[in-house]
């Protein structure tokens, strides 16, 4: 089974999770992709969701493939969401942001009754890190927020290289207008500490630690997918 056949099989056991009428948040990247597809062909028989896309990207596959979505301003409580992952911890702690979408895909996340996670079984991790962390930050000030960042990653004894990410012929910007900054600490082992602490700079406008948001993460590997739930 190649990575694609297995991001399919964990985004059809998510499907069963959705429910006639939900109020359904829609992550962003190629796994939440294969998702989207398999509800397109669920909503072409006549089942309804109404859709809130955590990204313009998201947005244009639905509306490609006849995924009835509305605003997070005209649905602003959803049911559910269901959205990949870049690393998932044991706690089902995340990284996220790989697309660049971490920031609506937090809002919409926060607004939901409960998160799903789909990935296949390469995005398992023993502690997050090692994928660089995307901190998504205001364009303004962009210098003294990347010297704030190197403070806070070294009072906690982090240290590796923050790049500004590039697409095409200049700076990656985000649906919401920032930039990103993606930090290589290798390791995160406080997490939590991490997180409050990125959160505390004024020019920082997210970053990609998802904690103690995701109730359940469906994860593929060769044999077939298997749900795991949260150690906490
Ligand atoms: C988008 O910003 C991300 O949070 C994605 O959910 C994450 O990068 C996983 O993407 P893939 O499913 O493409 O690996």
């Amino acid at each position: 089974m190649d990575a694609r056949e297995m991001k399919i099989k964990a985004a059809a056991a998510a499907l069963a999770h959705v429910e006639h009428g939900m109020r359904l948040g829609i992550g962003t990247g190629s796994t939440a992709e294969e998702f989207v597809r398999l509800l397109a062909e669920k909503v072409a028989d006549g089942f309804k969701v109404e859709g809130v896309p955590t990204s313009e990207r998201t947005a244009r596959l639905c509306v490609e493939l006849g995924v009835p979505l509305k605003s997070l301003d005209e649905l602003p409580e959803l049911d559910l969401t269901i959205d990949g992952a870049d690393e998932v911890d044991a706690a089902l702690g995340l990284i996220k942001g790989g697309g660049g979408a971490l920031l609506r895909e937090k809002i919409v996340a926060a607004t939901s009754g409960r998160m799903i996670v789909i990935a296949d079984e390469s995005k398992l991790v023993e502690t997050l890190g090692a994928f660089p962390l995307p901190i998504e930050v205001n364009m303004f000030g962009l210098v003294s927020t990347r010297i704030a960042i190197e403070k806070t990653a070294s009072r906690l004894g982090l240290s590796g290289a923050l790049s500004l990410r590039q697409s095409g012929d200049g700076n990656f910007t985000t649906d919401g207008g920032h930039y990103i900054i993606d930090a290589s600490f290798g390791r995160i082992p406080d997490a939590e500490a991490l997180s409050t602490q990125l959160n505390a700079i004024p020019g920082v406008v997210e970053h990609g630690l998802f904690l103690n948001m995701a109730a359940l993460a469906i994860i593929a590997g060769p044999a077939g997918a298997r749900e795991l739930r949260a150690t906490r």
